[in-house]
């Protein structure tokens, strides 16, 4: 099944809920794509989970295009997503709809996402009307991280939800096809969902969400850091990947590896000529 904007809102009317996880890489997306994951988020905690970095403002465009690109070549049926990078899209709209164009021509995803309610409606509609479809994301916007002062769950209190509610149909009134939330407490959440057309995604935001994404490193359990309490794990991955580098190691060391069966022994020289060789050299 081929995973378009129109199949989305088509899930959310038949209740049926979107599965999308982030990935990065070729081989990963190829994994992701098998198991019928319905949208990959190529998301700019690439910053974090491939680069290093703190949190995710220094990502680039540059490297959003090059992991969205080996992304787009594993993906035949998934829906590839690539998100905008800090101040991308938030210094005009005529940098958004340039930046959201590029990201189409070399990353070859099928949509955009970017973070913000009502303060970026104007860019969500000039990208929409661009040919592009948005995903937006609201609550907790890792982006503003400074603003929030951490990593904190947002829209709690009256005023807060009023604002996120406001927030979730403003995006959708400016175009955009679906929109994440991000750690917002699952009641209101669920009442976003209630109140939307196009499907909530939700990431720490409990089960009344249309669809759910998580960071496939925290879920697969590689991460050796710190782990959201929001997440799943679903395997030791982290684990398996340590047990089989040590493995190596040990193998390499003790000679082990490599044994005559990964060796090309057919193409080897006679015995005599190699003799020959030492006897030469
Ligand atoms: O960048 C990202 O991975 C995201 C998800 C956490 C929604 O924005």
């Amino acid at each position: 099944m081929k995973n378009t904007v129109a199949e989305f809102i088509k899930m959310k009317g038949e209740g049926r809920r979107i599965a999308e996880l982030t990935c990065y890489d070729y081989t990963t997306a190829k994994l992701v794509e098998r198991a019928g994951v319905n949208a990959i988020l190529v998301g700019d905690s690439l910053g974090m989970t491939m680069l290093g970095y703190s949190d995710t403002l220094p990502v680039t465009l540059d490297d959003m295009i090059r992991y969205s690109a080996a992304v787009a070549r594993a993906c035949s049926e998934t829906m590839v997503i690539m998100d905008m990078p800090f101040m991308s899209y938030q210094t005009s709209v005529y940098d958004a709809v340039a930046n959201a164009g590029r990201m189409m021509k070399e990353g070859r995803g099928q949509a955009v996402k970017l973070e913000g309610g009502a303060a970026v409606t104007e860019q969500i509609c000039a990208i929409t009307d661009a040919g592009i479809p948005v995903q937006a994301h609201i609550g907790m916007t890792p982006q503003s991280v400074n603003v929030f002062g951490g990593f904190k769950v947002q829209g709690k209190g009256e005023a807060a939800a009023r604002r996120l509610l406001e927030d979730a149909l403003a995006v959708q009134e400016a175009g955009a096809f679906s929109v994440v939330l991000e750690c917002v407490p699952p009641k209101l959440a669920a009442l976003i969902s209630k109140k939307l057309a196009i499907p909530t995604i939700g990431i720490g935001a409990g089960a009344g969400c249309d669809g759910q994404v998580l960071v496939y490193q925290d879920m697969l359990g590689m991460n050796t850091d710190f782990t959201p309490k929001f997440v799943k794990k679903y395997a030791a991955v982290g684990e398996t990947m340590t047990a089989a580098f040590r493995a190596y190691v040990e193998d390499v060391q003790s000679g082990a590896f490599p044994a005559p069966e990964h060796s090309f022994a057919k193409s080897d020289c006679s015995d005599e000529y190699l003799a020959a060789l030492d006897a030469e050299f």
